[in-house]
């Protein structure tokens, strides 16, 4: 029997700064997937070059970086989400971002399985953010993976001082998500 082929994923971190939780939780999904053999690789997407959204940019041409992103989503098999939380809903970096990608004339987004992770400093895991991105995925025509979800608490606690992520019960539902998106963009495909 012929093996399914891996399945490309581009990770997508709601935070820039170098320490990011966000973006260790992504390179932790990207090392989970690879030692535990699951199908699908995680590549990782650089929002850092990434201007502020303005019409008068785009008319004047398509900004090479967001061109670059543009096409990282469209080659992808699923899209992986791992963002913090800012006043309670999704990072102004990662908006800026979407609203870039989103805009015609293609939409790259559009038909997409995706899933969302988050890492926050405090007790509610990105919950809130999680549901305002669920919400703009809709617009975007994305499919969202509903389960399992996973709201990293404390990030501090689970991460290690080179942001390693240390805590086995977080790698677990990381693994079991990334397990999940596999087996969802598995589904759609076939539909
Ligand atoms: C502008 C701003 C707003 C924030 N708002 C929230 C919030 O609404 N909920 C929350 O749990 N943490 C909030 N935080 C704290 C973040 O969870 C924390 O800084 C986290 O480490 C950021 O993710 P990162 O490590 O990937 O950069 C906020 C941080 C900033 C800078």
């Amino acid at each position: 029997m012929t093996q399914a082929p891996t399945l490309r994923v581009l990770g997508i971190s709601g935070s820039l700064r170098r320490g990011s939780f966000n973006t260790a939780l992504l390179r932790a999904a990207a090392e989970i997937a690879e030692s535990q053999e699951l199908p699908l690789r995680i590549e990782i997407a650089d929002l850092r070059p990434i201007p502020l959204y303005d019409e008068d940019l785009r008319a004047a041409g398509v900004p090479e970086p967001v061109e670059k992103l543009r096409a990282a989503v469209a080659a992808a098999d699923a899209v992986l989400f791992a963002t913090p939380e800012y006043n309670y809903s999704v990072p102004g970096v990662l908006k800026n971002a979407i609203d870039w990608v989103s805009r015609p004339p293609s939409q790259p987004f559009a038909g997409k399985p995706f899933a969302v992770m988050g890492a926050s400093g405090g007790p509610s895991g990105t919950m809130r953010m999680q549901y305002h991105l669920r919400q703009i995925a809709v617009f975007l025509d994305m499919h969202a993976l509903n389960k399992p979800e996973v709201f990293v608490r404390n990030a501090k606690d689970v991460f290690d001082a080179d942001g390693r992520l240390t805590d086995d019960a977080t790698r677990k539902v990381v693994a079991e998500q990334l397990a999940a998106l596999a087996a969802w963009t598995r589904r759609l495909a076939k539909a």
